[in-house]
């Protein structure tokens, strides 16, 4: 890319240098080493597990109801040539020492491949009068710490459609409570650092409390933004062309001159179906993205003829010779939107240039 193109893809998620932006998201495409052994082969820059429920000492899990099992998904089209994926599912719904095998799994593929490999977790969330059980947090995160080996233990806490849907989330101020509590109970778990991505839900309410959410987790390392939206009449969780409109416009409205001093890196999900969706993201702060959807399509849906689908993926988001990176990169640089530094166009500068006033 950089011989042929002068394009510097380098990202970055979680503080770990990534070659390029493109990562899979947590869900039922990472659930077991086959499928992060494709994404390796196919090159991608990381994966996120699938979210596992955590559980304390005794395995009670205080979350129980997002592990249930559910397989069938159907890939249907969604809104202006938009995909959705419908599924009835929640987290993972095997055992802990079944997600721990899968942990060392990644990890040894981390070592060997350098793609990233992150756990993700989703942990109890009290209501506003009760305490969060801690025996929770310190028996998953220690456990996920020895399963990983060598600190910092990165990992990301979800915030997923079904909970925005769940009448735990009616109450605003708790949801803003757990915001501004969780990383630091997550932290406090382990005695080694961890780094902590929170992946936001697209919660019940207006723009204006999307902001309120990212604010209250501005002691995470990182703000993966934002996960799908909740039918309440279907009660499923969706995404496509409102999923992306939604967090962009959320995105941009965040950016101001200063926003990059000290608050979490953003990680960009939703509707990311070409290169050029992935620049909007990175234009509104995003230092690396996050898919599901994309890797799910029918093959015929993707212009290569051969290879795995992350590889198929990869192949167009990359190199579509009108949406993909390099043109949608190209372009920017001749608008005078993206300055070439040392003979190179940057995608990291994109995202710094977002916080900068024009
Ligand atoms: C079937 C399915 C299962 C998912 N499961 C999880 C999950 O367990 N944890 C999580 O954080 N996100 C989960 N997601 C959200 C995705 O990681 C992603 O953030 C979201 O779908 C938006 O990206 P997309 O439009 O590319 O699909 C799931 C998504 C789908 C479609």
């Amino acid at each position: 890319m950089r011989e042929a193109y002068h394009i510097d893809l380098a990202a970055r998620y979680l503080g770990v240098d990534l070659p390029h932006p493109i990562g899979k998201g947590s869900g039922q495409l990472s659930l077991n080493a086959a499928q992060l052994e494709d994404d390796a082969a196919a090159g991608l820059a990381f994966a996120v597990l699938k979210t596992v429920i955590a559980e304390d000492e005794t395995g009670a899990q205080a979350m129980a109801a997002w592990a249930i099992h559910e397989t069938r998904m159907k890939v249907e089209r969604r809104g202006r040539s938009g995909w959705t994926v419908t599924w009835k599912g929640r987290g993972w719904d095997r055992s802990l020492a079944e997600y721990l095998a899968l942990v060392r799994a990644g990890r040894d593929l981390a070592r060997a491949t350098g793609m990233l490999v992150v756990p993700s977790v989703k942990y109890h969330l009290p209501r506003l009068a009760e305490p969060f059980n801690d025996g929770e947090y310190r028996h998953t995160t220690r456990h996920l710490l020895e399963a990983w080996g060598e600190p910092p233990l990165l990992l990301e806490k979800d915030f997923s459609p079904t909970l925005a849907g769940d009448p735990l989330s009616e109450d605003r101020a708790q949801i803003v409570r757990w915001l501004r509590e969780v990383p630091e109970r997550i932290r406090g778990a382990a005695p080694v650092p961890v780094r902590v991505a929170v992946k936001l839900m697209n919660a019940r309410f207006d723009d204006a409390f999307q902001l309120a959410m990212m604010d209250a987790a501005a002691g995470a390392d990182a703000l993966v933004c934002f996960n799908r939206l909740f039918d309440e009449r279907l009660g499923v969780a969706y995404g496509g062309w409102e999923l992306s409109d939604r967090n962009l416009r959320v995105l941009e409205t965040r950016l101001t001159p200063h926003a990059s001093a000290g608050v979490p890196a953003l990680v960009g999900t939703g509707n990311i179906c070409s290169g050029r969706m992935i620049l909007e993201y990175a234009r509104r702060g995003c230092e690396s993205v996050q898919l599901h959807t994309f890797f799910q399509l029918p093959l015929s849906e993707y212009p290569a003829t051969h290879g795995s689908r992350p590889q198929r993926a990869l192949h167009v988001l990359v190199f579509h010779p009108r949406d993909g990176l390099v043109a949608g990169m190209l372009e920017l640089e001749a608008q005078g939107k993206l300055e070439r530094r040392g003979g190179e166009g940057h995608f990291l500068d994109l995202a710094s240039d977002a916080h900068r006033p024009d």
